[in-house]
């Protein structure tokens, strides 16, 4: 098992990488949180994959589990859902003696840690991450929330777990779709930071498309760390935290522009870093390898690697209205080398050179 420190000004934690070894999760409870209710909140599918091993390993400790479940699906990350969770914790008289175990992919980790941030002002929450996503990106940072009408996690907060546990062994259920989409945000990673992870993936992508533990267990602890790192030095995203955007300005418009429905994140994001990559390289900021380099890795990872056709003018708007945009310009992470990018403000239309 290896353990990341994530160390804030004001809070620190640990996340915990194993490989079907849940006893270090029932340590820590026993140990910190023995005098705690312990509720989990999950969803039904979740549940039958994934809850008999932490009912396991945490019987065996003599500590008992009471459990929320939510409907499953980005759908129900909303406020009818964290009133529907308040609603339980109210009827199972839930205190400030309780603590929270999100176990579940990103949704349950974002709705979860929102509830944890404002029930009685505050409980205590262990992220429980069983999703590529979860493990290498959602459950690290502490920024927690759920989507509105006017979009997506535009309620939220900044809180921060007190432990995470990714037992990569749960990664194991996940369908092969979510397994590739959760990689797109690893690859990400070794194009932003650590390039040893790319030389991993294509050295072992056979083995990583049937989510073999050991090789998991690697990539989710590079991945954490990274992730870790980058919150230790920002984590309101006020600076370095933007590079995590890598790919993600044209991700995201290609999601709305699908109604969040066609691609998964992940995909969106796989296209988006190629059209990054491109535009980079014909500003002149990175050499044309890196392109066919990303390319190819993504290509067998089975990820998406162009655009879907919307008209330019429908990428446009998405972009215009993007919340993360910085009066007439956007914070557009540029490439310049594997482990090596930048922010550069851009137009939408600047952005938008590239496609015809
Ligand atoms: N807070 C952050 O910093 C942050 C970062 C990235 C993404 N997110 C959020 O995360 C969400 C996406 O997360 P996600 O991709 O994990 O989606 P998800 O939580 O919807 O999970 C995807 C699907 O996999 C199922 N699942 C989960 N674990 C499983 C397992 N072990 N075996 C079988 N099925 C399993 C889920 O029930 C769901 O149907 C989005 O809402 C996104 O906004 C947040
Ligand atoms: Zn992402």
């Amino acid at each position: 098992m290896k353990k990341i420190e994530v160390i804030l000004p004001h809070h620190r934690y640990a996340i915990h990488v194993t490989q079907g070894d849940l006893s270090p999760l029932a340590d820590y409870l026993k140990s910190h949180w023995s005098d705690y209710r312990l509720i989990v909140l999950t969803n039904a599918r979740v549940k039958r994959h994934c809850l008999p091993s932490v009912s396991r390993a945490l019987g065996r400790k003599g500590l008992k589990l009471e459990t929320i479940l939510i409907p499953d699906g980005e759908v129900y990350k909303n406020q009818k859902t964290v009133n529907l969770v308040y609603q339980k914790l109210f009827q199972l008289k839930a205190d400030r003696k309780t603590l929270l175990l999100l176990l579940g992919g990103g949704v349950v980790g974002d709705l979860g840690g929102f509830v944890a941030a404002t029930f009685l002002r505050g409980l205590p929450y262990v992220q429980l991450p069983t999703t590529v996503v979860a493990q290498v990106d959602s459950s690290i940072g502490g920024k927690v929330g759920i989507d509105h009408e006017k979009g997506k996690n535009l309620i939220g907060a900044f809180y921060q777990p007190v432990a995470v546990f990714s037992d990569v062994h749960w990664l194991q259920s996940l369908s092969g779709r979510q397994l590739r989409a959760g990689l797109a945000e690893v690859v990400k990673y070794g194009v932003i930071w650590e390039p040893a992870i790319l030389e991993y993936l294509e050295c072992y992508v056979k083995d990583i498309l049937q989510a073999r533990p050991v090789r998991m267990q690697w990539l989710v602890e590079q991945s954490s760390a990274i992730k870790s790192q980058v919150v230790q030095i920002d984590e309101k995203e006020s600076g370095l935290r933007m590079i995590l955007n890598f790919g993600h300005t044209l991700g995201h418009g290609i999601e709305k522009l699908m109604d969040y429905k066609r691609w998964l994140h992940g995909e969106a994001v796989a296209a988006g870093m190629v059209y990054a990559a491109r535009l980079s390289c014909r500003r002149g900021y990175c050499r044309k390898e890196i392109l066919e380099r990303l390319t190819k890795i993504l290509e067998l990872l089975q990820l998406p690697t162009t655009l879907p056709a919307f008209a330019k003018k429908r990428y446009l708007h998405t972009m215009v209205f993007d919340k993360k945009r910085r009066g007439k310009r956007l914070n557009f992470v540029c490439v310049r080398r594997m482990g090596h990018v930048f922010t550069h403000p851009l137009t939408p239309s600047e952005i938008l050179r590239e496609i015809q």
